[in-house]
């Protein structure tokens, strides 16, 4: 049987999307009530990391552990892709000998390009286009805190970037209504938007997308790579910080949310961040308990209540 792979959130049904989110909220009910459930005994689990992580790898890794399985975390120093061994080559070879492999790199090409010669699941961990493991957790921390989020109105407030088209993904898999405020010029990518076009309003204005949100989302203004963009973008995004006076604008039970790193002062104030609205650190923690599903999805492991 040919692998699943889980490169962008529109490699699984808005179905299956909804089942994983279900499970999830279990894995994380059995988790809290120290049970052991180990369907993945046996198996490996492969992480190559181009680029940094906190989140990520550590909900992975302690996932793998969890659902009894083992990792092993590479960067390309420690394998020979940094010494010109074909992408593909590296996928066949790992590919036999591991059971799940888990990549963050530079190139969403590159990681297409593992795909494709793997026999086992890929995973994208991030790239420079998206972050679909993300958007699990951050649906699974909606639909905790304030229930169905189909139908409901999100405003994200920055970039255009990675996570942002993810979040058109999940707009379109989960039906809601996206609503995104950049500066001119730092628009998401027109091919995201198109697969998306009925769900996702673009804005230039933080305020106008901002009005009437159910939830209010942001994210770094200067991603992995960007670095030496970072002066040039704190003046393109002058306006763009979310901030209480622009939490007002939105739905009175709004709930804000980021990804995270978050930079304090820069992208969203201290005040909101670590306010009432904020809901970062369950959505932080989901990235465990939503991954931890997505294991067992895609390795085909037996479920257990
Ligand atoms: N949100 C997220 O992916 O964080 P890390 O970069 O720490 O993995
Ligand atoms: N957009 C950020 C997300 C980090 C999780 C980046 O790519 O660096």
């Amino acid at each position: 049987m040919k692998s699943r792979h889980f490169l962008t959130l529109m490699d699984l049904s808005s179905e299956e999307l909804g089942r994983l989110m279900t499970r999830a909220m279990e894995l994380k009910s059995m988790h809290r009530r120290g049970e052991n459930h180990m369907p993945l005994t046996g198996k490996t689990m492969v992480m190559i990391f181009e680029k940094s992580s906190t989140r990520t790898r550590v909900s992975f890794e302690a996932g793998m552990v969890q659902l009894g399985g083992v990792s092993l975390f590479l960067s390309p120093r420690d394998t020979h892709l940094d010494r010109g061994e074909p992408v593909e080559d590296t996928a066949r070879v790992l590919s036999r000998m591991v059971d799940v492999i888990v990549i963050r790199a530079n190139s969403h090409a590159l990681v297409e390009r593992f795909a494709a010669h793997s026999q086992v699941p890929v995973i994208n961990a991030l790239t420079d286009m998206n972050h679909p493991c993300q958007l699990l957790a951050d649906m699974q921390t909606y639909l905790e805190k304030r229930g169905e989020i189909r139908g409901r109105k999100t405003a994200w407030i920055g970039d255009g970037n990675n996570v942002c088209h993810s979040w058109i993904s999940a707009a379109r898999q989960f039906g809601f209504h996206l609503d995104i405020a950049t500066p001119r010029g730092y628009e998401p990518k027109a091919e995201w938007i198109t697969a998306s076009r009925d769900q996702v309003t673009l804005h230039h204005d933080p305020k106008e997308a901002a009005r009437g949100a159910d939830i209010v989302v942001t994210d770094t203004w200067a991603s992995m790579g960007q670095e030496n963009e970072k002066t040039k973008r704190i003046k393109a995004f002058a306006g763009f910080m979310v901030d209480s006076a622009l939490m007002k604008l939105a739905n009175r039970d709004a709930v804000f949310m980021h990804c995270l790193p978050a930079y304090r002062g820069v992208e969203v104030s201290a005040e909101v961040i670590d306010g009432p609205q904020s809901i970062v650190w369950d959505e932080a923690e989901n990235r465990l308990h939503a991954q931890k599903a997505l294991l067992e999805f895609l390795l085909g492991a037996p479920e257990k209540k």
